[in-house]
């Protein structure tokens, strides 16, 4: 698979110095990953909008504690960005990013939708695209986020490692064309939207749009938190991006819990 082709990922970044000025842009062959080298970045006082982006990673990181198979014909991605504390309130920026995927990911797709599996996963016809990994921090500057998203744009299914291979799918395998250059720059272009919608204090938009790439909601779920499962009916978003379950106690009442982080599956009847 050949490099990136850096004037693409130049014009792919566009979005970005619309978002912030200052945005700079590392294209990379090999890294071991994007997260890691975009928060280096921040520690040497790189600019929000720095974006790195790597056309194989070697230690790529997934959620929970995963690890994210990242060989060639992937894009893999991170942005530094410092969203201010009034604007994590209202939304978590990984849905706003999750969501971007999806939309993307649609215009590349011909005859089928991508969902999002909650909190920020991606899927087509029930496998997983895409995947987005946010680590906060915060340095003298205030809040600090290296928001990292993978996808899985070229090869097939069956070139991911034996691990993945039957949970995961690529936008090829679904007869998309599109260079990751071209994935890249409509991922930035969707993201960059919702962020800046957020950042003027808007979002009731960008959640009736996840909401409506949800087929989880109105199903029976089981929510995998730290300390407890819950088992109930995901009810809808909340406000703030929550995950509203529903759960039936054993005396009749039902009780509403807004899940913020977990792990959630649909419960099919046996
Ligand atoms: C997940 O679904 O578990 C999240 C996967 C996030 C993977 C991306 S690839 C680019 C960035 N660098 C990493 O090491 N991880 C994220």
């Amino acid at each position: 698979m050949p490099s990136l082709a850096l004037d693409a990922v130049q014009r792919a970044a566009a979005p970005l110095r619309a978002l912030a000025a200052e945005a700079r842009v590392e294209a990379l062959d090999e890294v071991s990953s994007t997260n890691d080298r975009c928060s280096a970045l921040a520690a040497e006082g790189a600019p929000e909008g720095t974006l790195v982006v790597a056309a194989r990673q070697t230690k790529g990181r997934g959620r929970l504690g995963r690890s994210w198979a990242s060989p060639d014909g992937g894009l893999y991605l991170s942005i530094l960005l410092r969203p201010d504390e009034a604007m994590l309130r209202r939304l978590p920026v990984t849905l706003l990013a999750g969501l971007a995927v999806a939309e993307a990911a649609d215009r590349f797709l011909a005859g089928v939708k991508a969902d999002l599996k909650w909190p920020n996963d991606v899927h087509v016809k029930g496998k997983k695209l895409a995947g987005v990994l946010g680590e906060m921090t915060k340095d003298a500057r205030g809040p600090l986020l290296v928001l990292g998203l993978g996808v899985n744009v070229g090869g097939a299914a069956s070139d991911l490692p034996a691990e993945v291979r039957e949970l995961a799918t690529t936008l090829a395998a679904h007869g998309a064309t599109a260079t990751r250059e071209e994935v890249l720059g409509a991922v930035l272009e969707r993201f960059c939207d919702h962020y800046k919608a957020v950042r003027r204090g808007g979002g009731v938009t960008i959640l009736s749009s996840a909401s409506a790439r949800m087929p989880l909601l109105g199903k029976p779920v089981r929510v995998r938190l730290a300390d407890r499962v819950i088992d109930g009916v995901a009810a809808g978003l909340s406000a703030t991006g929550g995950l509203v379950v529903e759960e039936r106690g054993p005396d009749g009442f039902v009780r509403r819990d807004t899940v913020l982080a977990g792990e959630v599956e649909e419960v099919r009847p046996s």
